[in-house]
């Protein structure tokens, strides 16, 4: 049996079928996985790790943007189907979390590959001027309203730009689902995704895969 989150956004026999057939990670990133899992750290469903592998192996980046790294566990997934020569930006703001995602990476062997950058992603963004085939938003929630302007100016045409956790365990989708103290998170997502599909550069999609996820493509 899966152990559900009770929060899930699909029926529960429904993530447990997904979870079934998608194949399981092993080596590293099965052991950063039960580490997340043991030390309550969040890292991508993995539903939307698998979302991410496949968009990644279409897509064949050659920089990757990544807001919100935690420990490093998503980079890595995504460091496979990188193009010869590609690199990962990941933003930390958590000196701790990032000590630990660069470690990580170092065991992974993915130093030349992948930058951690311990800083808040709201002033980083703005300095970053290199283009990105994708960026992955998987940071504070209530900021990637925010932070739109500046993903679409860092993507190049045709790149992705990926967010996870829109959704929010359904309480974007529906007001009595909205516990009290989250409703300024929720309103700014609703305006996130309101935007993303509303903007003229993007073409998006709404995807309710582990906690939500919008894939836009930048035309
Ligand atoms: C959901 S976790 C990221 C999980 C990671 N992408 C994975 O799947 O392996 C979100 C991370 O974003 C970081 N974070 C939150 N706000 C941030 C900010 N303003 N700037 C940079 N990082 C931030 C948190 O410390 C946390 O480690």
């Amino acid at each position: 049996m899966v152990e559900y989150d009770k929060d899930a956004i699909v029926y529960p026999y429904i993530t447990e079928y997904l979870r079934n057939e998608t194949p399981k990670h092993d080596g590293f990133l099965k052991d950063l996985e039960e580490y997340a899992e043991k030390n309550s750290v969040p890292i991508v469903q993995p539903e939307t790790a698998q979302l991410l592998s496949v968009l990644c192996a279409i897509k064949r980046p050659l920089r990757i943007l990544e807001v919100g790294c935690a420990i490093g566990y998503s980079s890595i997934l995504m460091s496979e189907f990188l193009s010869d020569g590609g690199t990962i930006t990941t933003l930390e703001w958590d000196a701790d979390t990032a000590q630990i995602a660069r470690e990580n990476i170092k065991k992974a062997g993915l130093s030349d590959v992948i930058n951690v950058i311990c800083n808040d992603a709201k002033e980083v963004l703005p300095t970053l001027t290199a283009e990105y085939d994708i960026v992955f938003l998987d940071g504070p929630k209530a900021h990637y309203i925010y932070m739109l302007n500046d993903c679409i100016r860092l993507l190049k045409k045709g790149g992705l730009l990926i967010a996870d956790n829109v959704l929010y365990k359904g309480m974007t989708a529906d007001d009595e689902h909205v516990i009290r103290r989250k409703i300024t998170i929720v309103k700014r997502l609703r305006r996130f995704i309101s935007a993303q599909m509303q903007r003229k550069e993007l073409k998006t999609v709404l995807l309710p895969l582990g906690d939500g996820v919008t894939v836009a493509v930048k035309i």
